[in-house]
């Protein structure tokens, strides 16, 4: 089956060798992510904000957000490269730009998704070092019942069951990411 198909039914879509059916959709991703600019905004306009952009899933929500906010404010890209072959350690490689100074800086982490949160409990720890004002958090997706550590996500998009999605920046083996609509693992 194919998109093409006249009989295709879009609220089922195949990504790879899977079913996935339409879970959120584009409209109403677009309300969510006003409501965290609107969030962001208040808490960080006088504050000059550096947003710490976790690739490769969080690109599109990063861009959306960004867009929204009218105050100064400095983006960069990190790659946080987890093993999910070695869960239970939660050992991550991160990779940050060269040269940057972090000191005294307002860090904003933004996410696609906080899943056991190995990433984050990997990330935080490395980021304290280099001494910043504050540090938080947004990411437009959270499962808390996958949660294997305790933190709290300060600027929270959906908070979603424990289920596989894509879409909206997220993957399925490298698939799905140019989806506008958010997708879940279907049973089917
Ligand atoms: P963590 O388990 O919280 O460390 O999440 C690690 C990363 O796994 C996330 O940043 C996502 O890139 C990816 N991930 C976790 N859950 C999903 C999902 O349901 N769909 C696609 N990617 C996911
Ligand atoms: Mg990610």
């Amino acid at each position: 089956m194919s998109k093409t198909d006249k009989t295709f039914n879009v609220d089922l879509i195949k990504v790879g060798d899977l079913s996935f059916s339409k879970f959120i959709d584009a409209a109403d991703i677009e309300i969510k992510v006003q409501e965290i600019a609107d969030s962001i905004r208040e808490d960080y306009h006088e504050k000059h904000p550096m947003f710490l952009v976790v690739m490769n899933g969080a690109f599109i929500f990063a861009a959306d957000m960004i867009r929204k906010l009218d105050f100064p404010c400095e983006l960069n890209f990190v790659r946080i490269k987890s093993y999910h072959g070695t869960e239970t350690t939660g050992k991550v490689d991160i990779y940050m730009p060269p040269n940057l100074n972090l000191q005294n800086r307002h860090l904003i982490i933004v996410e696609d998704i906080i899943d056991t949160g190995n990433t984050m409990a990997a990330f935080i720890p490395e980021l304290k070092l280099h001494k910043p004002a504050s540090l938080a958090i947004t990411s437009i997706l959270v499962k808390p019942e996958a949660h294997l550590h305790d933190f709290i996500t300060d600027y929270p998009g959906f908070i979603i069951p424990n289920k596989f999605v894509v879409g909206y920046g997220l993957d399925y083996d490298g698939m799905g990411r140019n989806l506008k609509d958010l997708y879940q693992l279907s049973m089917t």
